[in-house]
C-alpha cells in the first residue's frame, strides 16, 4: 500500500512573515488528518523558519525546490544538500519544468543531482512531463520514458523506494486546465511501466505524484486512479484552507 504524498511547492512565492502565518493558520485545518505524507517546500530563504516552527513534525515534512549537484565549492547562488539536511529538509523537488524550461536543466543535470541527493539523505521528487507540442504530436510515452531513463540513471531498487516521482504536464502547470483524471491515469501507467524496466517488483512501491493545476475541487477524482500516489500543488497550496482540503481529498482514498 503506497502511502499517498501531498508535496506543496509554493515557487517564488511567499515571504517569512507570509509563511509564518500560514503555517498556523494550516496547523488548525490539518490537526484531525491521519494517514497522508504531507510536504511543504518553501523559497529557500523561508526554510529556517519553517524549520523552527515545524520542531521535527512527523505530520508535515519540509522540502526544497532545487538545490546543486556539488556538496561545497565556488557555485554563486547555489545551495548544497548539507545546507539543506542542517534544516532537517527532508524532501527535493528536482527537474520542475520551470527549471527545465527557464533555467536549462537537462535530464544529465537533474541526474546528478538525483544522484546526490540520494547519497545524502534527501528523498528526492523528481519531476518529469510532456509539453502540449509533444502530447498533440503523440509523444508523451516517449517524452516521459526518455526524461525518466535520464533523469533516474543509475539509482538503485533500494533507493527507488525513497524516491518520488512527480508526472506535470507543462500544458497544465499554471494553467487552469487539468489532466483529466483518465489522461493523468494513462501517463502515470506509462511511469510506472518505465520504473518496470529499471527497478523492476521495486516499481509497485514508488509513488507517483500528479501536478498541474490541482484544486480542491479535481483532487479526489484525480486522486482516485489508482497509480495517482499524490499531488504536487503549485498555486492552490499557497492558501492554507483550500491546500488542507487537496490533503482531506487523499485521506479518503
Ligand atoms: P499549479 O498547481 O499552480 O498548476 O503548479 C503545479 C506545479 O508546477 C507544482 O510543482
Amino acid at each position: 500500500m503506497r502511502k499517498k504524498i501531498i508535496a506543496a511547492n509554493w515557487k517564488m512565492n511567499m515571504t517569512v512573515a507570509e509563511t509564518v502565518s500560514f503555517l498556523e493558520n494550516f496547523r488548525s485545518h490539518v490537526d484531525e488528518v491521519n494517514g497522508v505524507e504531507i510536504v511543504i517546500a518553501p523559497p529557500f530563504t523561508a526554510i529556517a523558519k519553517l524549520s523552527e516552527m515545524l520542531g521535527g513534525s512527523q505530520k508535515i515534512s519540509l522540502g526544497a525546490q532545487n538545490m546543486h549537484f556539488e556538496m561545497s565549492g565556488a557555485f554563486t547562488g547555489e545551495i548544497s544538500p548539507a545546507m539543506l539536511r542542517e534544516l532537517f529538509v527532508r524532501f527535493v523537488i528536482l527537474g520542475h519544468s520551470e527549471r527545465r524550461q527557464l533555467f536549462g536543466e537537462t535530464d544529465a543535470i537533474v541526474n546528478k543531482k538525483v544522484a546526490l541527493a540520494l547519497a545524502s539523505g534527501l528523498k528526492p521528487i523528481v519531476c518529469v512531463g510532456e509539453t502540449l507540442e509533444e502530447r498533440d504530436a503523440g509523444k508523451v510515452n516517449e517524452v516521459l520514458e526518455t526524461q525518466l531513463r535520464g533523469s533516474l540513471a543509475g539509482v538503485t531498487a533500494e533507493q527507488m523506494q525513497t524516491t518520488v516521482v512527480a508526472y506535470e504536464p507543462v500544458w497544465a502547470i499554471g494553467t487552469g486546465r487539468t489532466a483529466s483524471p483518465e489522461q493523468a491515469q494513462e501517463a502515470h501507467a506509462q511511469v510506472r511501466k518505465v520504473l518496470a524496466g529499471l527497478v523492476g517488483e521495486t516499481a509497485a512501491k514508488v509513488r507517483i505524484q500528479y501536478g498541474g493545476s490541482v484544486k480542491p475541487n479535481n483532487a479526489a477524482s484525480l486522486l482516485g486512479q489508482p497509480d495517482i500516489d499524490g499531488a504536487l500543488v503549485g498555486g492552490a497550496s499557497l492558501e492554507p484552507h483550500g491546500f488542507a482540503e487537496i490533503i482531506k481529498a487523499a485521506v479518503a482514498k
